[in-house]
């Protein structure tokens, strides 16, 4: 067996698991490590007092100093020579690494594995260093969430860090290369792919897509280093896990440029960005990036921060805390937007896909920045368009989808509701506002009567042209059609 081997069997064996965690510090304290925050779980480990994972959770999750016998007991097969030798923990017990457990459920059920990445601010007691390899962040999740898990021959993951997406892509790809600048991010995602026993991942070094020149993949995903970052100020750290090295908002713009030429035709890229809001809006901005491309493209911004917020919130990332340093920073990234006249960040979630044949038919571009009811679908929304593309639509006999309901808002003592809409139970958990029309439309979509069917008749009932209702309601029913609150036969 090989040391990872032996660590994994250990680990495994101590049941370090995201339950076995939560179990030992209760839900109240992993929420508090969610929000960076240890004591809580610290008490909750002093509590229960020692067994090997309570050491592990202390060394590893923690990022606190154990005694070295007991991490040999925690870490048997393995011992402490071997985590030394691993850069888990140096000779005195003090760790080196972060690694946790890690869960998600899949098609498949339950999956779980270990992620290693660099101690954190928390562990260090300081600023981070700028080689700082990143764990599994929000931003991560976010990403692995949106996933489309269609099965692929080879995936690209640009940028793998800790090789988080990559060992997602590896569960429906039949191949995956993973890249980065960063060697030491490199070595650490190998790690990750050996320790879950995870063999279909290539990596390679290099700067964006320099390492997969020629090369096409069936599916792209990327968690780049977006942060917009001050380029010519003194001092400004600029952390590789983060900062693409470019201006402004140009790093996203130059992969939605250049990653058509890596996608094989039908091929899907999935990334996240931020773009910047001025003079111009931010959302028409990706616009103008996507239009000389010959991609489909399904753009939602998430999130939109003043200039000011975003500055605070990236350079508390960092590990900055208020005082003269932070307020050296603060000044430099408000230098950096004044320069180009920005205001606001957007933040969101960009898919883009090389059509099979001919030209781009989709070109969304939309704030959905509510709570969101579940993962959004991408491959349901191109899946949607597709089907949808080219059909007459009134022909077809729609149903409204499962976890659509409607809600009506009455005038006390009103007969008639003043105000009506779906609602979507899942995904963006999208409102729509219905008017009397397209009310009727939808509550008659049962699959029973073709749309333009159910147009006719309910112009009928309301005494109105069948052609002006016609006209009014069927661009509404496309968009519930393509966001998946309104569902046709596609099998037919
Ligand atoms: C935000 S992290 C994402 C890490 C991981 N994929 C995830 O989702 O958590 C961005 C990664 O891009 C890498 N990176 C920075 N500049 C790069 C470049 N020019 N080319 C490729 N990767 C780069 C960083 O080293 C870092 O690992």
């Amino acid at each position: 067996m090989t040391a990872i081997a032996d660590l994994a069997a250990d680990l495994a064996a101590a049941r370090f698991t995201v339950d076995a965690l939560g179990g030992l510090w209760g839900e109240d304290a992993a929420a508090a490590l969610h929000r960076g925050q240890r004591v809580p779980a610290l008490r909750a480990l002093e509590r229960v007092g020692s067994s090997p994972l309570a050491t592990l959770a202390r060394a590893l999750v923690l990022g606190l100093p154990v005694a070295p016998e007991a991490l040999a007991a925690a870490l048997p097969g393995l011992g402490l020579d071997g985590a030394v030798a691993l850069g888990l923990v140096d000779a005195g017990g003090s760790p080196l690494l972060d690694l946790r457990p890690y869960s998600f459920v899949d098609g498949t059920g339950v999956v779980s594995w270990w992620i290693a990445s660099d101690l954190g601010e928390l562990a260090l007691g300081g600023p981070i260093p700028e080689d700082h390899v990143l764990g599994v962040g929000g931003a991560s999740a976010t990403l692995s969430g949106l996933m489309i898990g269609t099965p692929v021959d080879v995936a690209l993951d640009l940028g793998t860090g800790c090789g988080i997406q990559a060992l997602h892509a590896a569960r429906h790809a039949g191949r995956v290369v993973a890249t980065d600048i960063s060697e030491r991010a490199l070595h650490l995602a190998r790690f990750n792919a050996e320790l879950n026993g995870v063999t279909n991942i290539e990596f390679r070094a290099g700067s964006l897509f320099e390492p997969v020149a020629g090369e096409r993949f069936g599916h792209v995903v990327s968690n780049p280093p977006f942060v917009i970052t001050p380029r010519s100020a003194e001092g400004v750290p600029s952390y590789e896990y983060r900062d693409g090295g470019m201006v402004g908002d140009a790093l996203v713009a130059s992969v939605i440029k250049d990653v058509e030429a890596h996608l094989e035709p039908g091929g899907v890229a999935q990334l996240l960005g931020n773009w910047e809001y001025g003079a111009h809006d931010g959302l028409a901005r990706v616009e103008q990036w996507v239009r000389f491309t010959g991609l489909d493209a399904w753009v939602v911004e998430r999130e939109r921060q003043d200039v000011e917020q975003y500055a605070e919130t990236w350079i508390r990332d960092g590990g900055t805390r208020p005082g003269p340093e932070f307020d050296v920073l603060y000044g430099a990234w408000l230098d950096d937007f004044a320069a180009r006249g920005v205001t606001h960040v957007g933040f969101g979630y960009v898919t883009l896909r090389r059509p099979a044949s001919g030209g781009p038919t989709l070109r969304r571009f939309e704030v959905l920045d509510g709570p969101v009811a579940g993962p959004p679908d991408a491959a349901a929304l191109l899946a949607a368009h597709d089907w949808m593309h080219g059909r007459d639509l009134l022909a077809e006999r729609l149903t409204v989808a499962p976890d659509v309901t409607e809600q009506r808002h009455y005038w006390p003592g009103d007969e008639h509701p003043t105000v009506m809409d779906l609602r979507q139970g899942s995904g963006f958990a999208r409102t729509v506002p219905l008017g009397t029309a397209l009310a009727a439309v939808v509550g008659a979509c049962d699959g029973t009567l073709p749309l333009g069917a159910i147009c006719a008749a309910v112009a009928d009932l309301l005494e109105v042209d069948a052609g002006e209702l016609t006209a009014e309601v069927l661009p509404q029913v496309q968009e519930l059609v393509l966001v998946g609150m309104v569902t046709g036969d596609r099998g037919r």
